[in-house]
């Protein structure tokens, strides 16, 4: 039995489309330019790649579906970490890993590392939450994550952590990089056509949970970055904007990164 909400979705989407076809008179030809991409796309996918949602995320959907999604969450920004896109390279089995560890293996030379570190607060009452678990996720310096490149080693840059009783998480990650979307397929083609770059400010990906909290989903920007003003996959907030400093008596780092995560309790 078909539900409510996505006969109403898909009935709205269909109005649309006809609109649209009206209001830019379509013809056959262009419609059928349209299926082939839809096609194209499809033929393209694989377990390690899922272009049609970096046909979406060129196109700006998952930006605004976020933004419609987590509208209240926004509004209460000034107390909860805002959210951004998942994005395509997300793995559900992260390994679990402790305070401290690193999630660079086989690190680059051109590799900058940084220790990472922070406490996960309720926003209402800022009280530090213990056992609030964490998925972090990020590209090499060659722009490309594990599962894109053969070389990496499995579950290279990424991982789960647990806050410990303090609320406080830390790992040691590499100073994320700008680098550019797969642009050799439709996804690609869309932004030519368009006249646009396929390059994403360098950014780290963060999931949040605990219990009793609403879970984020977000990314956080490197302020030194080229493209924060025009990611191709428009995912920039500006309460997102972080800033690596230089770490000082660590052999193990070069750079230090604070920051502090507030959850909105359900
Ligand atoms: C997209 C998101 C990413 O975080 C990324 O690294 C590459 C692509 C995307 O939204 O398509
Ligand atoms: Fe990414």
């Amino acid at each position: 039995k078909a539900s409510p909400r996505m006969r109403e979705v898909t009935s709205c989407l269909i109005k649309h489309l006809h609109d649209f076809a009206r209001e830019i008179e379509l013809t056959v030809d262009e419609w059928s330019e349209g299926v082939a991409l839809i096609n194209w796309a499809g033929q393209m996918s694989t377990d390690r790649r899922n272009e049609g949602q970096l046909v979406c995320d060129v196109l700006g959907l998952e930006s605004l579906v976020d933004e419609i999604t987590y509208k209240k969450a926004a509004e209460a920004a000034d107390f909860a970490t805002q959210s951004a896109i998942l994005g395509p390279f997300f793995r559900h089995d992260h390994p679990f890993r402790n305070k401290g560890d690193t999630i660079t293996f086989d690190t680059p030379e051109d590799a900058q590392v940084t220790y990472m570190h922070g406490v996960v607060r309720d926003a209402k009452t800022k009280k530090p939450l213990a056992g609030a678990t964490l998925d972090v996720w990020q590209a090499s310096t060659n722009g490309l994550y594990e599962q894109q490149d053969e070389k990496q080693v499995d579950h290279n840059l990424r991982g789960k952590f647990k806050t410990d009783e303090n609320g406080e998480y830390a790992w040691y990650c590499i100073r994320p990089t700008p680098y550019p979307i797969p642009f050799d397929g439709p996804a690609g083609k869309l932004l030519q056509l368009l006249d646009r770059h396929p390059y994403r400010p360098a950014h780290i990906h963060l999931i949040v949970m605990q219990e009793g909290f609403k879970p984020i989903t977000t990314q956080i920007f490197d302020k030194d970055s080229k493209y924060l003003d025009d990611d191709s996959v428009f995912a920039v907030k500006d309460s997102l904007v972080v800033e690596f400093v230089p770490r000082k008596d660590d052999p193990k780092a070069q750079f230090e990164l604070k920051y502090d995560i507030e959850m909105a309790p359900n």
